[in-house]
């Protein structure tokens, strides 16, 4: 069954790059768009260094459809075609962990209402951990206070059975069972230890963290006397 897109504001239309065109079925979704004016935003991943005119005949098509064209990005990807294929392939690892934090980026700018503050780029990630106490993230934003969950350990509660193995194996008490849910409650606490990922039948879990975490992950518990 086809999405009806005429009842949304904004589209992201975006595909791989085929013999310098995006996919015909994203070329076929624009030619088939009615005259509204929505917003769109393109992307692709692409095996060249340069992106070119790649997205140049789905913009000819939004121009003529009265579409606003909001932005477009373009990463290498992964690309298991030509001489390079001798090696395993060209832009192995791509996109990665820049290309991720700069479309994050691209959408905080091509579209701010659709975005939340990065609270946890805010806090800078250097609150210390207290000794003893249940340490949580929070941001104090006016007269707001929210309690951050999930930048470091996302739990997907669409997975998540309930089960508790996590809870047990967690030991840094980060995780709370929630009505019935796994809740990354305590995630100051957390080493990164991965645990939880590796005892979670349902792979629910996900750590994420870079080099830079990892320091502050130290940083914060160097003062720590106990578990
Ligand atoms: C049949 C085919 C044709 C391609 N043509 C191009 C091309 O013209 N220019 C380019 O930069 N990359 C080209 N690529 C590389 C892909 O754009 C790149 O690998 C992209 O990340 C694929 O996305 P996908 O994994 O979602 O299919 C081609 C790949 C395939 C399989
Ligand atoms: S181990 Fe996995 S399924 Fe079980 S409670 Fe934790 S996140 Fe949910
Ligand atoms: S990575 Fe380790 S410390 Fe962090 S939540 Fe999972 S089990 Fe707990």
């Amino acid at each position: 069954m086809e999405e009806d897109l005429t009842k949304y504001e904004t589209i992201g239309l975006g595909s791989g790059i085929y013999f310098g065109n995006l996919h015909p079925s994203i070329i076929n979704i624009a030619k088939n768009f009615d005259n509204s004016p929505q917003r769109v935003f393109i992307f692709s991943t692409r095996g060249n260094p340069i992106h070119g005119k790649y997205h140049g005949q789905l913009k000819e098509i939004l121009n003529t459809k009265g579409k606003r064209i909001v932005g477009e990005i373009s990463f290498k990807g992964y690309d298991g075609t030509g001489p390079f294929l001798i090696f395993g392939g060209g832009n192995i690892g791509r996109p990665n962990e820049r290309d991720l934090s700069q479309s994050i980026s691209f959408i905080r700018k091509a579209l701010p209402e659709y975005c939340i503050k990065d609270y946890y780029k805010l806090l800078d990630n250097r609150l210390p951990v207290i000794d003893g106490s249940t340490n949580k993230y929070y941001y104090k934003d006016g007269k707001n206070l929210f309690l951050l969950r999930g930048d470091i350990v996302s739990i997907n509660q669409n997975l998540c059975t309930g089960c508790g193995r996590c809870k047990t194996v967690c030991p840094m008490g980060v995780i709370e069972l929630i009505d019935k849910k796994a809740i990354p409650d305590k995630e100051l606490d957390c080493t990164l230890c991965n645990l939880c990922c590796i005892n979670c039948k349902e792979r629910a879990i996900t750590l994420h963290y870079n080099w830079r975490d990892t320091i502050n992950v130290a940083k914060r518990h160097k003062n720590r006397k106990s578990l």
